[in-house]
């Protein structure tokens, strides 16, 4: 089974230098990618392996200008942190590059440059939101407002992260700018656009027909629901000062939107490596031969599989991705991970707690991987999953062949006898799993994989507890010694194949094992590490010398779960106190002002949840002047069935608008209760506190 080389460019996505790195990165997407990468190295593929902090972009500028620092002090500072949060996890990149590197923007600029000259973009003066306040055009995250398509009122200038659509800033109802929450007027200005539009064609053929039945459901879904909306051209510049200057004539004072040259530090992090290494680049990101592979979260679709392709493919010179194995979400402790909210474990802050325990985290993470659907990450599941998996099975596993090999024979592997049915059979079932674990992987299903390599612990222990070497070795020193020869096998195969997931155990396991000598005794080009297990007769051959027992994992103890649960729950008081802050009073109304309100009791005849979104109800109401329909955001915070009947505060003349299709005929007044729950304006309702607003 001797696969030929092939070379592998994977990326994993480049993380905003904008704060520290927590588990829901980890879990997505760096975790992921390394199983990937490590597994392909071992396979003795040509890897390139690369990352980098993305530099510019808005979230940037907001974090300097919240913390009262330049931009770049923020992206110094973040690339430190975060390049040693990868470093401390074992996170094993070939190069991690930064977007402000001298060869990134050298790069970015002259992709940008030979699609300009190719004339691949339409240059066009429009109309964009511009806050006359701060003297500024509002695009990505310096506006906020409500997404068109699913109603989700946090939605970004380019972006909404409750559905993922892609936008355009002035396609947000109710948009906000976020310097100074003033809702921003029209100004011209010149751009340049990428006319998705045109691709639409060839993004069917490549990706929906040609990635159909090997691309992930959930990347596929997704892709085709917007291609099936229809495409737009969208905007490649912006009006800002930080980030990669636009290189052709009229571009003085723009640059490029961060989405046009963030992926571009994929190419160069590779190039910047190949420097270092005294490689030539251009295979990695030419030759039809690579295989390019993105590892995401589900927020970065639409910029992998439709805008950056086909920027690729409009450029002309590079590769397509092959596939592009995104994650969805993880939750924790069934909350939505945030950094603002500091609802998360950061990698850094992990590492003080538990040190030395990184793969403890990775293996939680793996287990629990968003791969098809959001998954959640609890505390109690992540010491139950280290004690009774880990710990139990494993360690306990590799404790007991490694104490009972010192103590029977001083370390040194026994000569076998003849094989049993049951040693047989073990035998069979050990040299099966290579090929079961790399096809799991292969097919980006991590969790499957790791799972696999759990079984193959399993069936060590279970092989040591029917076999029951300790009784026997009073009365059959030979048969002892063939028990003990096949479990330092399994052991000697789950240090190998534990190298993706577990590296650090991994290694600790090689080093009792002494596998350098064992190593150095086989035959070395002749097979990849991974597939000696099923092709050799011996891993560890008799007479080799293994090293004294040491704890792999250590038990994780009620105490140190409960510090956790109390830390977020001091989170959670923090933020509760946070919201209870009352919003200061806005301008004065005049009396004509309210009389323009009209404001009716109405009666809620019917209701339901607008299907696919998570906060909408078309709910029909009875004004006593017609029944109307309006969609309200509050399906989170109430069931349809128990909303029917109820009478409610309804503004009847506001403007109708369209909320993914329906119109929306008018606005029920609400409120929040102190728990955060959304409910009808009431004011004697339990938990509705002076000052809080009525919108
Ligand atoms: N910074 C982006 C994020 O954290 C990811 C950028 S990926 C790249 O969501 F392709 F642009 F590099
Ligand atoms: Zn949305």
């Amino acid at each position: 089974m001797n696969t030929p080389q092939k070379r592998y460019t994977i990326t994993a996505a480049l993380p905003y230098t904008n704060g520290p790195i927590h588990i829901g990165h980890l879990a997505g997407v760096y975790v992921p990618a390394d199983i990937y990468a490590r597994f392909m190295r071992m396979q003795g593929h040509d890897v390139a392996f690369v990352c980098g902090s993305d530099e510019h972009g808005v979230p940037i500028t907001i974090k300097a200008k919240k913390e009262g620092v330049s931009p770049q002090d923020i992206v110094d500072k973040y690339n430190g942190v975060i390049k040693k949060s990868f470093k401390e996890f074992g996170v094993s990149f070939d190069n991690y590059s930064r977007t402000s590197a001298p060869v990134h923007h050298k790069t970015a600029s002259a992709f940008f440059k030979k699609m300009y000259d190719k004339g691949k973009f339409i240059e066009e003066t429009t109309k964009q939101l511009f806050d006359a306040e701060a003297k500024q055009f509002l695009a990505d995250r310096f506006v906020t407002g409500t997404c068109p398509k699913c109603g989700n009122e946090e939605a970004y200038g380019d972006q909404c992260e409750s559905c993922g659509s892609s936008l355009n800033a002035t396609d947000l109802i109710n948009p906000k700018s976020t310097f100074t929450g003033a809702t921003p007027t029209l100004k011209e200005t010149r751009h340049w656009f990428l006319p998705l539009d045109q691709y639409e064609d060839w993004l069917k053929k490549w990706i929906l027909e040609g990635h159909k039945h090997d691309w992930k459901s959930n990347v596929y879904g997704q892709v085709k629901s917007w291609i099936d909306d229809g495409l737009r051209a969208r905007a490649v510049t912006r009006d800002l000062d930080w980030g990669i200057p636009v290189p052709v004539e009229g571009g003085e004072g723009k640059v490029l939107y961060v989405w046009f040259d963030a992926p571009i530090g994929y190419i160069s992090s590779t190039k910047e490596w190949a420097e270092k290494e005294g490689k030539d680049w251009e295979p990695y990101w030419k030759d039809e031969d690579t295989k390019l592979v993105h590892f995401i979260g589900k927020d970065n679709i639409v910029f992998h599989c439709v805008i950056f392709p086909v920027m690729l493919k409009a450029h002309g010179d590079f590769i397509l991705p092959e596939n592009v194995p995104a994650n969805e979400f993880l939750n924790l402790e069934g909350k939505k991970l945030s950094t603002s909210k500091n609802w998360a474990v950061w990698l850094h802050e992990y590492l003080e707690e538990f040190p030395n325990q990184q793969d403890v985290l990775r293996y939680v993470l793996t287990a629990n991987a968003p791969e098809a659907k959001d998954n959640d990450f609890t505390w109690k599941d992540f010491q139950a999953r280290n004690n009774n998996e880990l710990v139990a099975i494993f360690g306990n596993f590799i404790n007991r062949v490694v104490v009972l090999t010192n103590k029977y024979y001083g370390g040194s592997v026994p000569e076998p006898g003849d094989y049993s049915d049951i040693d047989k059979k073990t035998i069979a079932e050990l040299k099966a799993y290579p090929a079961v674990i790399a096809s799991s992987i292969e097919k980006y299903r991590f969790r499957e994989a790791q799972g696999e390599l759990m079984n193959l612990a399993r069936l060590g222990n279970k092989y040591l507890a029917d076999e029951e070497p300790w009784k026997l070795i009073k009365t059959d020193e030979d048969r002892i010694k063939t028990i003990m020869y096949i479990a330092l096998q399994i052991a000697s195969a789950l240090a190998t194949l534990s190298e993706p997931f577990l590296p650090f155990s991994s290694a600790r396991l090689k080093k009792m094992l002494n596998f350098s000598d064992a190593e150095n005794n086989l035959n070395k080009d002749e097979y990849s590490q991974w597939d000696k297990i099923a092709t050799r007769n011996s891993l560890l051959p008799a007479e080799h010398q293994i090293g004294k027992a040491e704890l792999l994992f250590t038990k994780i103890e009620d105490k140190q779960i409960e510090q956790q649960l109390e830390k977020l729950e001091a989170t959670k008081t923090a933020n509760a106190a946070e919201n209870q802050k009352i919003e200061p009073q806005k301008d004065t109304a005049s009396f004509e002002d309210f009389t323009k309100m009209d404001l009716r009791v109405g009666t809620i005849l019917e209701a339901h949840k607008m299907p696919k979104t998570k906060k909408l109800m078309v709910i029909k109401v009875d004004t006593g002047l017609d029944k109307r329909t309006v969609v309200s955001g509050i399906a989170e915070h109430y069931k349809a069935e128990e909303i029917i009947g109820k009478k409610v505060t309804v503004l009847a003349n506001l403007a109708p608008r369209k909320l993914r299709g329906i119109e929306s005929e008018g606005m029920i007044l609400m409120t929040e209760n102190s728990a955060g729950k959304l409910v009808f304006v009431n004011p004697d309702e339990e938990g509705v506190e002076p000052g809080t607003t009525i919108n």
